[in-house]
């Protein structure tokens, strides 16, 4: 079945889709983006993403191309059209397209452009063997809340991952984890206590981070929103990294150490099932029934 994706206004065949050359998407990285997951049949979190969008939007003095609930019947739409159960919905917003310069252009319309990718659901060994992640420089700009498609950093953080046969790069400032290159860092310490970065300018306040408090005051669990160093990381009991596409995924190995016994950990194996129960509470789509 040919995937279609959403361009300002249309539904086209995925390897028709483009946009304008002047898009300032493409010269300025001048947009915002989100990743929704769908899981079986669900827009997990949907409400929130769309919030945190309008937040990176009215920070970037970008507006808004259509309101909220119209968004949400294009999401719907994008579902649909591609019989997508599981997998990821790409949705980006860009001040639109003028002629090249630096300054915002007048009366300009912001350009939408929504992709929808079926994935397999998550792999069982990742979550019963864990990752390894590799601590690089963070080399990013100080706003760092915004969902901007400005990813230079985070792909070459990714990238030096990849080489280094680890699944994902955690940022380093100074001697402080800020977060991975596209997800939340966390880690666990010998108290039981789970320890990640505070939302500021220097992280994504991610969707699945926000998720997993609520799910882990339900656990009964303590967390602490602060900084943490790569030396007390390779201490940690646990470790774990968080977004919309891998939930809870233990990392079992930092660099070179290996963090507490080589296998995930209780607590976030716990949270792992938990927020798996969670996703399952969402409401599956009507439109994909029909
Ligand atoms: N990335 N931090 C960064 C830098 C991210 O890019 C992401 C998500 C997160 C986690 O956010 P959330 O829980 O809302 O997915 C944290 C998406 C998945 C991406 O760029 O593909």
């Amino acid at each position: 079945m040919p995937r279609i994706a959403y361009v300002n206004g249309a539904y086209i065949a995925h390897r028709h889709a483009s946009v304008h050359i002047e898009d300032r998407g493409y010269q300025f990285a001048d947009g915002a983006y989100e990743v929704v997951h769908t899981y079986r049949g669900r827009l997990i979190d949907e409400l929130r993403h769309l919030e945190r969008l309008e937040r990176s939007l009215n920070e970037l003095s970008i507006a808004r191309p259509m309101a909220p609930q119209a968004m949400r019947l294009v999401m719907r739409e994008v579902v649909r059209r591609n019989r997508m159960t599981t997998g990821l919905l790409y949705i980006q917003v860009t001040r639109g397209v003028a002629p090249r310069d630096h300054r915002f252009p007048q009366r300009v319309k912001p350009a939408l452009v929504m992709t929808a990718r079926s994935i397999p659901e998550f792999p069982p060994e990742m979550r019963d063997d864990g990752v390894k992640v590799l601590t690089i420089p963070d080399i990013r700009w100080a706003r760092c809340d915004i969902k901007s498609v400005a990813l230079l950093p985070n792909i070459l953080g990714k990238q030096a991952a990849a080489m280094a046969n680890a699944y994902e790069a955690w940022m380093v400032d100074g001697e402080e984890i800020t977060e991975g290159s596209s997800s939340n860092a966390w880690i666990v310490t010998a108290n039981n206590t789970l320890v990640t970065q505070p939302t500021g300018h220097q992280i994504l306040a991610g969707i699945t981070r926000r998720a997993i408090f609520s799910l882990a005051e339900e656990l009964g669990f303590t967390i602490e929103e602060r900084a943490f160093t790569v030396s007390e990381s390779y201490q940690a009991k646990e470790a774990f990294m968080s977004n919309s596409s891998h939930f809870v995924t233990p990392v079992t190995q930092i660099d070179d150490t290996v963090i507490g016994n080589g296998k995930p950990g209780t607590l976030t194996l716990e949270l792992h099932h938990r927020y798996v129960r969670f996703m399952d509470d969402f409401e599956p789509l009507a439109s994909l029934n029909g």
